[in-house]
């Protein structure tokens, strides 16, 4: 007899197979598939071995259902995205008070891995660029650096249903050509920002940025934090209630580099990207979206990963602002009832 995750795996791939909102990411995803703009990252080695044909579209909603076109399943290293979900760690072991005093979240207009602190505070602007990441991973609790890794690993897990590792060489090259990061980190430790276990703190840092994810798990990522904390499909929480408008406004104003307000405007969806090729946007209380394509624009956004995104929030109504009817509805393309003649 089958198991309720057995069925619940039947009940994906039905309506992976037969969803008309499953049909239009499809189309999506053939249109942008044809997109050649933007380079592969390859400041290491191992990233620009990543081929800039692999593309792939999840969406995974609040009610558990999953639609995936393209390399959903091609993992690839969750890079600057991991920044996003530590914080959410820190403000679980440290609470807010205290992330506060060591973390601002204010956006800098500042390149991702500037060296500069907010000069009244001492404080990195936000967590989301390096400093501030560095910061943050610092907040994470554990016995040594084997123990806060750990840690971190089982939060993924809990937020997209499976186990996960860390590529090695992209960690070793991380910490290898890091020296920029190493800055960072010492010139928060002159200012007392961060705590004596630097280089443990350095290494977990670049461990985070070399966890081992797929499009499927971006999408599972961000549904679990539209979905207050709880993992759509596994019914575990990820996160406490209480933290998902801290990460999820974090990543509004901060989550997409120096592209952050031009998204913001265009988008509206909380999002996190990686130079890995990632991109997670949620759309609160509705969605998750996970997208996978290697070649990054100048802002270091993933190119297909942006227009696959400002299309699906004009499409869809998905900015929280927009006032007015959507062109699609949801709802209907989801649950099969859209009136798919007149598209
Ligand atoms: O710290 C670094 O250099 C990279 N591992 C950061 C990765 C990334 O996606 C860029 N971030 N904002």
């Amino acid at each position: 007899m089958a198991n309720t995750g057995d069925l619940k795996s039947l009940a994906d791939s039905i309506s992976s197979v037969t969803s008309p909102f499953r049909n239009y990411l499809s189309d999506l995803h053939e249109k942008y598939q044809s997109l050649t703009e933007g380079a592969v990252a390859d400041y290491i080695p191992e990233l620009a071995l990543a081929d800039p044909n692999w593309f792939g579209i999840c969406v995974a909603t609040v009610d558990g259902q999953v639609f995936e076109v393209g390399n959903c399943t091609q993992t690839f290293t969750i890079q600057s995205i991991s920044k996003a979900f530590v914080y959410g760690l820190a403000l679980e072991d440290r609470g807010r008070d205290y992330v506060n005093s060591k973390v601002g979240v204010e956006p800098t207009g500042e390149a991702f891995n500037a060296i500069v602190l907010d000069e009244g505070t001492n404080r990195p602007y936000n967590p989301m660029v390096n400093a501030g990441a560095i910061a943050t991973a610092d907040l994470i609790s554990g016995q040594d650096g084997t123990e806060r890794l750990k840690r971190m690993l089982d939060m993924f897990q809990r937020y997209t249903g499976r186990g996960h590792d860390i590529s090695v060489p992209v960690f070793m090259s991380e910490k290898s050509t890091g020296n920029r990061n190493r800055a960072i980190a010492y010139l928060m430790l002159n200012f007392g920002m961060v705590g004596e276990k630097l280089e443990e703190t350095l290494d977990l840092y670049f461990q985070q940025c070399s966890i081992l994810v797929n499009a499927r798990d971006l999408a599972m990522m961000a549904a679990t934090l539209a979905n207050g904390g709880v993992n759509p499909c596994t019914g575990d929480r990820a996160l406490d209630e209480r933290y998902v408008q801290d990460v999820i406004s974090v990543m509004l104003t901060c989550g997409m580099y120096d592209y952050s307000g031009e998204w913001a405007y265009r988008v509206g969806m909380p999002a996190k990207s990686g130079v890995g090729g990632g991109i997670t946007a949620v759309s609160p209380g509705k969605l998750g979206i996970g997208i996978f394509s290697p070649p990054l624009d100048a802002k270091g956004n993933s190119v297909r990963g942006v227009k696959v995104c400002e299309e699906l929030s004009s499409e869809f109504g998905l900015h929280p602002f927009s006032v007015g009817k959507a062109k699609r509805d949801l709802a209907e393309w989801i649950a099969g009832s859209a009136d798919i003649d007149s598209w």
